[in-house]
């Protein structure tokens, strides 16, 4: 197994809340390892552009309470097509380094699998998409961040929704996935939450704002994901009003939810997965994704963590049906 003494570092993808406190964990663990560690900014189009400077203890000071990342993120299309590989690995080599640690989602997760099969360099992977959906493990930076920025602001919501007898279709973001919708659904007490892993019937959830009304409910929340099959918050907001002529409001949450101070159980993850990526490479581990599950350090293969969506837990979604009446 070969000594890993230089190691690089990116962020890629939608970035999240808590990249910088793993960022952190990864340069410290690293250095304290006898590590070198070199920052790539911009992601994969940083590592294609050769944008690849040293890190030190200090570089990284002051961030574990930042959201954002101090490596900047992109989404790189060129780094799919294997000549972008290629430069990527032509910098790579050129810096000495002996192996890389991306931090992001599944994008980032293809991008870093790519990257080791056609160039033959060790990877880790570790999870950080507020959407929560990387199969093997169940949570992913960014998404305790993500869920309380919602629940915050749906609390708000809430407020001037019941002053005003109405009703708010809130849209959180998930293209593919209902983990944020579902949970800060349970969260915030909302009324209905709409996911894209289930089909959508709108003419019950019309009826279960009525049921609410005629009882006296003074406002309702109703809790879409953007990919939706209703076609999302504008779409539900519509319906919702043409058939009931109930006062119905739309908010978009959209990147808000990627922003914001990362949560204590965000900073406490971060520095967990990062402290593991190390570990992992320090006992010839390659190629996989570090994460969680039910409370115990897992290592994925970084091919099955691409192969499909973390499942969402559909308990919770009966959980919802039982709180919400
Ligand atoms: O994957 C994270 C995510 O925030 C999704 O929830 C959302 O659908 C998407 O990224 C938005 O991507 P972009 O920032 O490129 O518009």
């Amino acid at each position: 197994m070969p000594k890993i003494k230089k190691i690089a570092v990116l962020t890629s993808g939608g970035d999240a809340s808590g990249m910088n406190p793993t960022i952190r964990s990864v340069v410290r663990c690293a250095i304290y390892n006898g590590i070198e560690v070199m920052g790539v900014y911009n992601g994969y189009q940083g590592l294609m552009d050769d944008e690849i400077l040293p890190m030190d203890v200090s570089t990284v000071g002051g961030i574990i309470s930042r959201g954002g990342t101090m490596l900047y993120s992109a989404r790189a299309p060129e780094f799919i097509h294997a000549e972008g590989i290629k430069k990527a690995a032509d910098n790579f080599r050129k810096h000495n380094l002996d192996a890389l640690i991306t931090i992001g989602g599944d994008g980032t997760f293809k991008g870093a699998l790519d990257f080791s099969v056609i160039c033959d360099f060790p990877v880790i992977g570790i999870p950080a998409t507020i959407d929560n959906d990387i199969n093997g493990t169940d949570y992913t930076i960014g998404y305790d961040t993500a869920v309380n920025v919602a629940m915050d602001a749906i609390d708000k919501l809430r407020d001037t929704a019941t002053s005003h007898g109405r009703c708010f279709v809130v849209e959180v973001m998930g293209r593919h996935a209902g983990y944020i919708a579902m949970e800060v659904g349970v969260a915030s007490g909302a009324e209905e939450v709409l996911i894209p892993e289930t089909p959508t019937k709108i003419n019950e959830v019309i009826d279960k704002i009525e049921q609410g009304r005629s009882r006296g409910k003074k406002s309702s929340i109703i809790i879409v994901a953007e990919g939706d099959d209703t076609g999302g918050g504008a779409k539900t907001c519509e319906m919702i009003e043409g058939k009931t002529g109930y006062p119905t409001r739309l908010t978009i949450l959209g990147h808000m939810q990627r922003g914001g101070v990362p949560t204590a159980q965000e900073r406490l993850m971060a520095s967990r997965f990062g402290y593991m990526a190390i570990k992992a490479l320090l006992e010839g581990k390659y190629n996989i994704a570090v994460g969680t599950y039910q409370g115990k350090n897992t290592f994925t293969e970084l091919k099955e963590a691409v192969r499909k969506k973390q499942e969402i837990p559909f308990e919770d979604i009966e959980m919802l049906k039982q709180l919400s009446i």
